[in-house]
């Protein structure tokens, strides 16, 4: 039985419930809209959890912006029809320089202005644009565009995301606000809600922006909730009963101190050069971004001046939307080839009309394995959406929907390597199909030499992936130790060669005989001993003889190194024609003793953060100095971060690291703390 409470306790209680639902509610805010959270998220769920159960036991006390009410019980029948009390607009698009240069002179035309004008640069955010209603504070309503003049009731919905506030905080809170954004699903959001769908066996998203579309117009809203959106505030609609700031910045600066998620990007510029130098930075950004984004808007920063120039058709005069260039189109597959890696691994390969995306020709896109290839169902002569984004690979997205030719045949896997005529097995369980030929098969051969003479490994300055495929194919170099053995002669005589190139490849082949022995390793091409690996073994062994010697137990001492890695490597060294080309390799080069197991590690501990182009060497230079002095260098600035190193046209991580007041050095300073 439990004990019945007094009054005393009960005043308690209600004294409770009100100060956990502003704490959690001001961790929101910490959390969404400085960005700065100030409790682990095992905290928050704590304060939660307790709010939640005082507020099971007075039911009476609960409020509509406790932090618990976001998601409501009732799946919807339909969404009721909205109309905005002031249209929702769009935006006209530039595509380039010029176009954007002819933008701004319309612009001083029509406006008259000698001096250049200021206007706010902000990322244009790949989601959907929703309407906020504020009622004294109170969330109350959002709806989405629709056509503009009427959207849908999705408030239900837009409720269960977190970075939308329930209630505003803050002084001169307008009677009514209606606060204008973009709702998006976050890169992370995105990956992770595929990732569960290919697991589950379900449709996947094509992009971010679907699903954000496709969760946000969720009839249940429990489903909304467990999708990852976000909220970004770009503009205000209709407000009554207050004002607001004469600036676009200023407008956008007030909407976050009212606790309103605002783009941390956001920028004051100043005229058309101004812009340009902004939408380059915000480019460089794009793949580090979190989010999504299709191009960057340059709004008027004075509000007068935007009503001045009014609206043309459905768009603002004030406002202009320079896009990148679109890094999905759509293309059709002329037929399918299956390349052979260096470890055999058979990857079936789209050959494409070719098509402009994400600012280059592509006539190749991956299809990645037969798994893949059957998820997507993509035949030969489909229409498919092509994908390239930043410097990854061009990838098919999916087949364009109803473009399906009944006659189009499945694609299937050949049984023999296409190029060595080997069996072609697959293991259970794993999605690659591998030739079984080893070094017998000539693609597997060419590329192992390609990826010995790779910057990363033997360095061979150049002997590119195109003349290492012309020695094979013509026979002068069969594997990577006939390398050593080729003279000026014979590399002069091949086709678009001359005297000097040849001399300077021979060079090139000579310098690379004292290899490290972690370079060495890392050339060789084990299976999964990529560069981290390989300076591990070198470390630990100090010689090729050991790591050639070491039994699968010993190898698994190692960091790193597991059960999987440890079967490759000393697979790798029991067969037999590997072994036959170790010992001739040993005879024409010279590794370099390992005393990095001496050297002090004297940034042992330190995690590094390298971005931007530094004056003296490059990334990788930096890294590797930095870890064989013993650091950490990561890929991405935390509050683990001890040091990011910075150099010219440093971008986001810059901006993370000031923000997460990580100490931020220059090259110099790098050396210093290398040479303490
Ligand atoms: S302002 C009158 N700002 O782009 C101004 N829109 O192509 C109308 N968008 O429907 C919108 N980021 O969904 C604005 N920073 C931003 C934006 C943005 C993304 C979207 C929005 C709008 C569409 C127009």
């Amino acid at each position: 039985m439990t004990k019945a409470s007094s009054p005393h306790d009960v005043e308690k209680d209600r004294r409770r419930i009100d100060q956990l639902r502003d704490q959690l509610n001001r961790h929101s805010y910490l959390y969404y809209v400085l960005d700065n959270p100030e409790i682990p998220d095992s905290e928050y769920d704590r304060l939660y959890r307790e709010l939640q159960q005082l507020e099971q036991k007075y039911p009476e006390s609960i409020t509509v912006d406790s932090p618990t009410q976001r998601v409501g019980e009732q799946p919807l029948k339909s969404f009721s029809q909205i109309t905005h009390r002031i249209p929702m607009l769009s935006l006209d698009n530039v595509f380039s320089d010029d176009e954007l240069r002819a933008f701004f002179k319309r612009l001083a035309d029509r406006l008259e202005l000698a001096t250049e004008l200021a206007f706010n640069a902000e990322p244009k955010l790949d989601g959907l644009a929703v309407s906020l209603i504020y009622e004294h504070g109170l969330f109350v309503q959002a709806a989405t565009r629709g056509d503009g003049t009427t959207g849908e009731d999705v408030s239900q919905n837009v409720r269960t995301i977190h970075a939308v506030p329930l209630r505003l905080i803050g002084a001169g809170i307008p009677g009514l606000l209606e606060v204008r954004g973009e709702v998006f699903m976050p890169k992370a959001g995105f990956n992770q809600l595929n990732k569960r769908a290919i697991e589950l066996g379900e449709k996947t998203f094509v992009n971010p922006r679907n699903a954000a579309a496709g969760s946000l117009r969720q009839l249940d809203p429990k489903i909304t909730a467990k999708r990852q959106l976000a909220f970004y505030s770009y503009s205000t609609g209709a407000v009554e009963q207050g004002r607001l700031p004469g600036t676009q910045h200023k407008v956008l600066l007030q909407l976050r101190k009212w606790g309103l998620p605002v783009c941390p990007e956001i920028k004051l510029t100043n005229g058309v050069e101004g812009c340009i130098e902004y939408y380059r930075s915000i480019e460089r950004q794009r793949d580090d971004l979190p989010y999504d984004i299709d191009g960057v808007v340059y709004k008027v920063n004075d509000i007068e001046l935007q009503q001045r120039l009014g609206f043309v058709a459905r768009a603002p005069r004030w406002a202009i939307a320079h896009k990148f260039p679109a890094q999905e189109e759509i293309t059709s597959i002329s037929n399918v080839d299956f390349q052979v890696g260096r470890t055999g691994a058979i990857t079936p390969v789209a050959r494409l009309e070719p098509v402009f995306v994400g600012g280059v020709t592509v006539s190749n896109a991956t299809l990645h394995n037969m798994d893949e290839v059957e998820r997507k169902d993509i035949r030969v002569g489909d229409k498919v959406y092509i994908r390239r984004a930043g410097d990854v690979i061009p990838e098919v997205v999916r087949v364009v929907p109803g473009s399906r030719d009944k006659k189009l045949k499945k694609i299937k896997l050949p049984q023999k390597c296409p190029v060595c005529g080997s069996d072609v097995e697959r293991i259970d369980g794993e999605a690659i199909s591998r030739c079984t030929g080893g070094l017998v098969c000539k693609a597997q051969r060419t590329e192992a030499i390609k990826h010995f003479a790779s910057r990363k490994a033997m360095d061979i300055d150049g002997l590119g992936d195109k003349l290492v495929e012309q020695l094979v194919a013509i026979g002068m170099i069969e594997s990577v130790v006939d390398l050593y053995r080729l003279d000026t002669g014979q590399v002069a005589a091949l086709e678009r060669m001359g005297q000097k190139s040849a001399e300077n490849l021979i060079n090139a082949i000579d310098n690379s005989r004292e290899p490290a022995l972690a370079k060495l390793i890392y050339a060789l091409g084990i299976r999964e001993v990529g560069e981290a690996t390989a300076r591990s073994l070198a470390r630990s062994f100090g010689s090729l003889q050991a790591i050639i010697g070491a039994t699968e137990d010993a190898l698994q001492q190692i960091q790193d190194i597991g059960p999987v890695v440890a079967k490759h490597i000393t697979h790798f060294f029991a067969q037999e024609h590997n072994q036959r080309i170790i010992n001739e390799l040993l005879k024409e080069i010279a590794i370099q003793s390992e005393n990095v197991n001496t050297q002090k590690q004297m940034l042992a501990g330190r995690t590094f953060v390298i971005t931007g182009t530094l004056p003296n060497m490059t990334r990788d230079e930096a890294k590797e100095l930095l870890e064989s002095a013993g650091a950490k260098v990561s890929g991405s600035v935390s509050s683990k971060t001890d040091y990011l190193v910075a150099g010219e046209k440093a971008g986001s991580k810059l901006a993370k690291a000031e923000k997460l007041g990580v100490e931020v050095i220059d090259e110099a300073r790098l050396r210093e703390l290398l040479t303490a």
